[in-house]
């Protein structure tokens, strides 16, 4: 007897309504006093982060790994580094977050290993070994000149391989020498990182943000880069057919777990047209980084242009956008509107009186677009990047100012006591004492509260996560759009200049100033400052306030 059929189940994936939130373990929190965070320190603040109102976690890598690169070079993807904790503790934080109605999708990074990999060790005993072709090797010429002209990704003097004189063969590593590439060609090699990947799914992750993953195609015959290119590493022009195929059956294994498993892609191509060509036919990413916003300055042109391409890419083919401010790898987005005004000539006392704000209108920006945000780990405390004295830089890819630890709280340890010996890994962004997490919560008018009714209003219907977006003309300096779903209807509008500004009303076309863009009879549904919430919106906006304005009479946010 055949069972009556379920009504084809139309809602939207979860990951379209989410809220993601980048947790770089090693900053985030210490759970045994050896000033290196930890999986411990994930699970002693996950009611925190539920408290915030996000949906899921994106933790970047806890894998043995001789942290060369801080986790991006493993040595065994199938268990966590003692320094980080056990499997054991992982399976328990993935319950924990479940129960607290937290996903978690974890890195993967299918590009390379670590040259201590196992794989990697075997493969450098020479030309006949097992593993060798799991790895990219080319034979040494007379003239002594690498392969290529490909430069690696850190060191951008240096060459993407590395001679190895035993075999007098080089390797490929589009990152450090110590990250050999991974060779794709050989099926071994993607059977394997499929079984990583099934290894984590089975576990119960719900996810995984993909490492680089528009390199693991490479064009056969490794042609040299174009000359108008040169210096500009080739993880960052990688961008070959055979990746997409590769991708369909990565995505094939996903779509065969239960539950919308999800995977985000790092597509570090400049370009959003070319991101957009990972998504596939539907078929390919779920999800894509674009990096094109996450550099943009605090403009108005630049992010028109930023959601006019998006738009324009994505759309067309039915993908949806992500939208990111901050991360591990980029100086965070408020020390990068500082010193981009620094660099435009803004004198350092606007610069300081600006930097919040700008702070909370990007949170504003960042929270009704369409499309999935991923905060960064302490935005939400509008962190700025650590001041980090030279002899305590540790990363060949000079990203340690955005990877300061997370302050907890204003004791001196701010939260990070350590044990006899031991110092925290990285100095604190500045101004612990002020701008940390119990501080901040204390206070109902802080960023961090900012943060927080942001993404209640944007859980609170659709308009603000799948809505439509129509971009609005309302001023000069102002970027402003209206996200509507069905009758629920929100005007975004965020003054990205110093100074006040009227709003004119005029319409997308600019054609006149009556209130074609819908903004008369709107009351304040929320102010990146605060101000004015509940009530009529007065038609003109401060330096760098942006507003949420609703339709009619609005729910109070909490
Ligand atoms: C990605 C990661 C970065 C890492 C690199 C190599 O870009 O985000 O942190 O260094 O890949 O794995
Ligand atoms: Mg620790």
């Amino acid at each position: 007897m055949s069972s009556p059929m379920a009504p084809a189940d139309t809602s939207p994936p979860w990951w379209k309504t989410s809220v993601f939130y980048q947790i770089y373990p090693r900053s985030f929190a210490d759970s045994d006093g050896d000033g290196v965070g930890d999986l411990g320190g994930i699970r002693s603040h996950l009611a925190d982060l539920a408290w915030l109102g996000i949906d899921a976690l994106w933790i970047s890598p806890f894998y043995r790994s001789p942290m060369v690169d801080f986790g991006y070079d493993v040595s065994d993807y199938c268990d966590v580094d003692p320094l980080f904790g056990t499997l054991e503790e992982f399976d328990l934080l993935v319950g924990e977050a479940h129960a607290l109605g937290l996903r978690v999708i974890i890195d993967w990074v299918p590009n390379h290993t670590s040259d201590q990999h196992p794989w990697f060790i075997d493969a450098a005993t020479g030309r006949g070994s097992d593993h060798r072709d799991w790895y990219v090797w080319r034979d040494a010429t007379a003239d002594g000149a690498p392969p290529n002209n490909w430069v690696s990704s850190f060191d951008l003097t240096a060459p993407a391989w590395t001679l190895d004189e035993a075999s007098g063969q080089w390797y490929l590593h589009l990152f450090e020498s110590a990250q050999p590439d991974l060779n794709w060609d050989q099926p071994a090699v993607e059977e394997a990182m499929h079984d990583v990947l099934r290894f984590w799914l089975d576990r119960g992750v719900d996810g995984v943000r993909a490492d680089v993953i528009h390199c693991i195609g490479k064009d056969p015959d490794l042609p040299d880069d174009p000359p108008a290119v040169a210096g500009i590493p080739h993880s960052a022009l990688n961008d070959v057919p055979v990746t997409h195929q590769r991708l369909r059956a990565i995505r094939r294994l996903l779509d065969a777990y239960p539950g919308d498993r999800v995977i985000v892609g790092e597509v570090y191509l400049l370009s959003t047209e070319a991101v957009a060509t990972y998504y596939g036919q539907g078929d390919e990413l779920h999800l894509s980084f674009n990096f094109p916003p996450l550099l943009a300055l605090w403009q108005q042109g630049a992010w028109v242009r930023c959601i006019e391409e998006t738009v324009a890419a994505l759309d067309s083919r039915g993908a949806w956008p992500t939208w990111v401010l901050s991360n591990h790898d980029n100086p965070r987005h408020r020390t990068r509107y500082d010193r981009a005004g620094a660099m435009l000539g803004e004198d350092p006392a606007t610069t300081a009186r600006r930097s919040e704000a700008r702070a909370r209108a990007a949170a504003v920006l960042l929270l009704t677009l369409r499309g999935t945000p991923f905060l960064y780990q302490g935005e939400e405390l509008g962190l700025l990047d650590g001041v980090i004295p030279p002899d305590r830089r540790v990363d060949p890819g000079g990203r340690d100012g955005c990877r300061s630890p997370v302050p907890w709280d204003g004791s001196p340890d701010h939260g990070w006591p350590t044990a006899e010996g031991a110092e925290v890994w990285l100095p604190f962004p500045p101004e612990p004492g002020q701008r940390n997490r119990q501080a901040l919560e204390a206070d109902a008018s802080s960023i961090l509260h900012l943060y927080r009714r942001l993404i209640g209003l944007r859980h609170r219907g659709t308009a603000l996560s799948l809505g439509t977006l129509a971009l609005l003309q309302v001023g000069e300096g102002v970027l402003a759009y209206e996200r509507r779903s069905g009758d629920e209807s929100y005007v975004v509008a965020i003054n990205l200049t110093g100074q006040v500004v009227e709003l004119t009303g005029a319409d997308a076309d600019g054609a006149d100033t009556a209130d074609t863009a819908g903004l008369h009879g709107r009351t304040v549904a929320l102010s990146s400052d605060g101000n004015d919430e509940g009530r009529a919106f007065s038609g003109s906006l401060r330096g760098d306030q942006a507003v949420v304005l609703a339709a009619a009479a609005p729910p109070v946010p909490d």
